[in-house]
């Protein structure tokens, strides 16, 4: 049950440039004055329409808090996650939104499963679920967006017995399903299957309650972590350092075969995403 369209990088050339723009509070003016680049050209690099070259990149990158190598790479286009076999994990689109969902079962030999981020419409997605009769036990939501988890109501009440999962400062978005979600914190695990756990991954930056799960060696991160990206900060008591920080401190540590299924955009894997994330450098920790 895996099926991996070819899906384009969650954030463009002009994404990243906006991102650490706003991540370092640099405007086009400052930033032009800071690399010597005319104001019109970051401009219409913002609005993808052309790309820095080289050079151009190589002096955006420090600014901007990048890795010149990195941040030279991803203008160019020359960058893309390499393939993942992942034949536990189901992948589906969750139209209207432009997000990920996903199916994840506990282990090839079991029908023990979970839902990760419940959203689109309803129907799409019921259906989708019938079809694959697995003994859905978890309902777990990544983040209190819309695309990540406005079908959640639809979901619970066809498969009563799987447990929500959301940390507690996301949770007012389902409404009154937030009374019976089992909270996040950090290093706590649930049991999946026969053999396996589920780990829970607090990693506040993208919003408040942002968080991620693993399972094995996959880590399911909603809008945290992207191939090549990372999620736009919209929370209140979090921010982009924060997010950063928690993506270097909690991600950047589990081994690098560890496959990044994100709540946007391909697959990835932990090992591409420290060594070539634009928005990280050289000096990651190894594990
Ligand atoms: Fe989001």
């Amino acid at each position: 049950m895996n099926q991996w369209p070819t899906l384009d990088l969650e954030d463009t050339v002009g994404d990243v440039l906006r991102k650490t723009m706003r991540g370092s509070r640099m405007n086009v003016a400052e930033l032009a004055a800071a690399t010597n680049i005319a104001a019109r050209s970051i401009e219409a690099w913002l609005a993808d329409r052309g790309a820095p070259d080289a050079d151009e990149a190589a002096r955006l990158a420090a600014p901007l808090g990048m890795e010149r190598r990195r941040f030279q790479q991803r203008a160019a286009g020359a960058w893309y996650p390499g393939d993942l076999a992942l034949p536990l994990v189901h992948r589906h689109a969750q139209l209207p939104h432009p997000s990920n969902g996903y199916v994840v079962r506990a282990a090839r030999d079991e029908r023990v499963a979970a839902i990760v981020d419940p959203a689109g419409r309803p129907d799409v997605l019921l259906a989708l679920l019938r079809a694959h009769p697995l003994d859905y036990s978890y309902i777990l939501i990544t983040h209190k967006h819309d695309d990540h988890c406005d079908a959640a109501e639809a979901v619970a009440s066809a498969y009563p017995d799987a447990r929500i999962v959301m940390h507690e400062v996301d949770a007012p978005a389902i409404g009154a399903l937030a009374a019976e979600a089992l909270p996040i914190r950090k290093g706590e695990r649930l049991p999946f299957g026969t053999r396996n756990e589920i780990e829970l991954i607090p990693t506040p930056g993208h919003t408040d309650g942002s968080s991620c799960f693993r399972i094995g060696d996959l880590l399911f991160t909603g809008d945290t972590l992207f191939a090549g990206s990372v999620g736009g900060c919209f929370g209140d008591r979090f921010g982009y350092t924060d997010l950063l920080a928690n993506i270097r401190r909690e991600l950047f540590v589990l081994p690098d075969a560890t496959a990044v299924l994100p709540g946007h955009g391909p697959p990835t894997r932990i090992g591409w995403e420290r060594r070539e994330n634009p928005f990280f450098t050289d000096e990651e920790p190894r594990h």
